[in-house]
This record gives structure tokens, sequence and C-alpha cells, in this order.
């Protein structure tokens, strides 16, 4: 199904189908690339399972670990251990068991600034800087091979909310957001549009029926950050019956 733009949807029947299909995605980038591997991560409950599965058979033992490095596109503010923190729900769900840990780049909100993510915002841009070799992005040169991504109730995607001024972030790679739109309410970390679209694909994973609201205004081609969101490569937007819009179902 295409959205008269260039995205793509792909409509699965449940989240389990819909875990799977977006295994296979992350094995068949990791497949088209026989160097370095960068993959940026997405926190919330929607990706878990895919992370759950990349640890299990047959998935985990076709990724080679050493050559796949693993980025977060937006954190929560809160200590790297807590339970809260999306690295941290993606190392326990199969980081830790897979992958040498100088592949895993969390953002740092350990910092001595524990109360300005801005500070955390800027050692997380420079770090992804030196990995890329270059203070500028080259879209001929893509930062990321995959980049996974979730949508909220309000539209926002990774820590980009509605109407913030992260949104028209042209030049930075990533931002300091204050306040988060939805639960939890701590201040964030996020990769801007520009970081975020430098990739060769990026990936929706949406699922359930508390998101076929947002996901009909979205696929109305309405102004909200998860529309605004593109990979200069393929974006996908791989969804389930459940949250697919009425005049989407076939
Ligand atoms: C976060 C996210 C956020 C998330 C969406 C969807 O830190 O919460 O990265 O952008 O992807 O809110 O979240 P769910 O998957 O929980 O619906």
């Amino acid at each position: 199904m295409a959205m008269g733009d260039h995205r793509k949807v792909i409509a699965v029947a449940d989240p389990a189908a819909l875990a799977n299909a977006a295994a296979e995605r992350v094995i068949a980038r990791i497949a088209a690339n026989p160097g370095r591997i960068a993959i940026c991560l997405t926190g919330g409950s929607s990706p878990k399972t895919l992370y759950q599965l990349l640890a299990t058979e047959p998935y985990r033992g076709r990724i080679p670990w050493d050559r796949v490095h693993w980025f977060i596109g937006d954190e929560r503010f809160v200590p790297a251990g807590d339970p809260l923190n999306n690295m941290n729900m993606a190392r326990k769900a199969f980081l830790d068991q897979c992958a040498p840990a100088s592949n895993i780049h969390p953002i740092p909100t350990d910092t001595a600034h524990p109360d300005n993510p801005d500070k955390s915002a800027e050692l997380y841009e420079h770090a992804l800087k030196s990995f890329y070799g270059a203070d500028e992005l080259d879209p001929a040169r893509p930062l990321f091979d995959l980049v996974l991504m979730g949508v909220g109730p309000d539209g926002h995607t990774a820590s980009l909310f509605p109407d913030y001024p992260a949104l028209g972030e042209t030049r930075r790679w990533v931002v300091g957001v204050p306040r988060a739109h939805v639960e939890p309410f701590v201040p964030r970390v996020t990769l801007t549009l520009p970081a975020l679209a430098c990739c060769r694909e990026m990936l929706f994973e949406v699922a359930g029926s508390e998101k076929q609201a947002i996901l009909t205004r979205v696929f109305a081609t309405e102004n909200l950050p998860a529309n605004r969101a593109r990979s200069l490569g393929e974006t996908i937007w791989l969804v389930d019956q459940a949250a697919l819009p009425e005049n989407f179902r076939g």
C-alpha cells in the first residue's frame, strides 16, 4: 500500500506478526551492508517484542554482532538503569545478552548537569559525529542503515512533540526537550529530523486499536511530527490490523 507519497504501509495480522516482519527488515538491512552497520533504536513499548526476538534464534545467529552499532533515537532524562530509560529497555531485552558493550551507544543522562538535557544532547551529538567521521551530514553517506520509530497518541515521534521548537531544528543533530507532552513527564533528549532522516530506511512499528485514531490522522497527512519524519531512502509504516484506519483495510 502506498500513502500517496514515497512512504509505504505494510499491514500485518497482529503484534506477533509485526515483530517478525520488523525482525526480517532488520536482518535485510544488516545483510545489505558488508561493512560497519548503524541501527538507531526507539523507546516506548511497541518495539519490545522485536528486541526480544532479535535475542533468540533464528535471528540472533543471523546478526554479525561485532559489526552492528546500536544507537537510540530519543531518551527519557532518567538515570541509565531506570526502568523508564529507553536504552535500558533495549539492553535488557536484547543488547546486554548479544552485543559487545562498545557497540552500544546510549544517550548519557548521568551527566554532571543532571537537570540539563541540553548538555546530554551535546555529548550525544559529539558521539554521533565522531562515529560518522564528519560534522556535516552527507545524504550520499547515510548516518544510519536503519532507524526504528514509534508514534504517540498526539502524533509525536522520537521526542519530537507537536509545536515544539525542536521540530524546526535544521542544524543540530540532537537537542534537549525540557518537557514531554505525554507520560513519563520527564525532560527528554531527542535526535532531530535531519539526523533521523539520514538513513537508508526508517521503519515505524504501530500496533493496537488505541493507535487507530492517531494513524487515521497520520495517513490523512496532517501536519504532525510523525509525518515530518522521513528517511532519505525508504520510509515504511508497519501496522497491525487493529491499528489500521478503516479506509486502509483490504
Ligand atoms: C519514548 C519514545 C516515543 C515512542 C512513542 C510510542 O521515549 O516514549 O521513543 O517516541 O516511540 O511514544 O510509544 P509506544 O510504543 O509505547 O506506543
